[in-house]
């Protein structure tokens, strides 16, 4: 069952999800593996974690960070979200390169890089049948996607694999993705979902008819981990009162 928690302002929302985040972070033992998500959402937050107290005093040298989808471009790219994170968060923070587990985008096809990014996460990550997540943070896209598993594709009926490229429908985009399995084995998954044209996306997700091969973001659903969705009062306003717990 989804934990919902509703802020009244996105602003409200990226500060106690940072703290969130700090949290986990800090009560990790050992080895704290994060996945992190991609798209504008989690500028903000990922912003706040790299600035002042955050960047002092969270114990990140206890991080490895993974991404749970990237787009098939290059590092440097405007729209890779491992630069968006290095920009936002990374390069602000004293930790190794030897942290840092980007999808690799370059010297072979995306098949192969989503195959190489598997045998990283399977080394590094350790779990009892599948590699355990301490936290991965996904969005929510007004299609009802989320990682890169779009409706309608393959990827979501992947139940073998751990990461798999996909193709975007009705783009000749290509994207590298976790597979739900993969999600659904860590300890924590953080929706993270703002704004008010989300909202009609995230009320079917959330209290409309099961339909994960439409609404791939209800494939998510954590074994034995804590679910939460971290929303503004925008993105939730078309969710009944009684599914909400409103964090003032
Ligand atoms: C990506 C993301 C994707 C994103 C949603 C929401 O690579 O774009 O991983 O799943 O979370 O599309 O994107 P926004 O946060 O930009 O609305």
């Amino acid at each position: 069952m989804a934990d919902i928690r509703l802020f009244s302002d996105s602003g409200q929302l990226e500060m106690a999800a940072a703290e969130a985040i700090a949290n986990l972070i800090r009560l990790a033992e050992g080895p704290c593996n994060v996945s992190l998500s991609g798209g504008s959402t989690p500028k903000p937050i990922f912003e706040l974690l790299g600035s002042g107290n955050f960047a002092r005093s969270i114990p990140w040298q206890k991080c490895h960070f993974f991404w749970g989808d990237e787009r098939w471009v290059s590092h440097d790219h405007p729209d890779s979200n491992y630069r968006m994170a290095r920009e936002m968060l990374l390069d602000k923070l004293s930790v190794s390169e030897s942290q840092i587990h980007p999808v690799p985008t370059a010297g072979m096809g995306p098949e192969e890089a989503a195959r190489q990014y598997e045998r990283v996460i399977r080394k590094k990550v350790s779990g009892n049948k599948l590699p355990r997540f301490d936290l991965i943070m996904l969005g929510l896209g007004k299609d009802g996607h989320t990682a890169s598993l779009f409706p309608g594709t393959r990827a979501l009926d992947e139940d073998r694999r751990l990461v798999v490229a996909s193709e975007v429908p009705g783009l000749q985009e290509t994207r590298i993705t976790f597979t739900p399995g993969l999600i659904n084995a860590a300890r924590a998954v953080m929706f993270i979902v703002t704004g008010e044209e989300k909202a009609g996306t995230l009320a079917e997700v959330l209290e409309g008819e099961r339909r994960p091969r439409e609404l791939p973001a209800q494939l998510v659903c954590p074994a034995t981990g804590e679910l939460t969705f971290w929303i503004d009062q925008a993105a939730g306003k078309f969710l009944h009162k009684s599914k909400r717990n409103e964090v003032k």
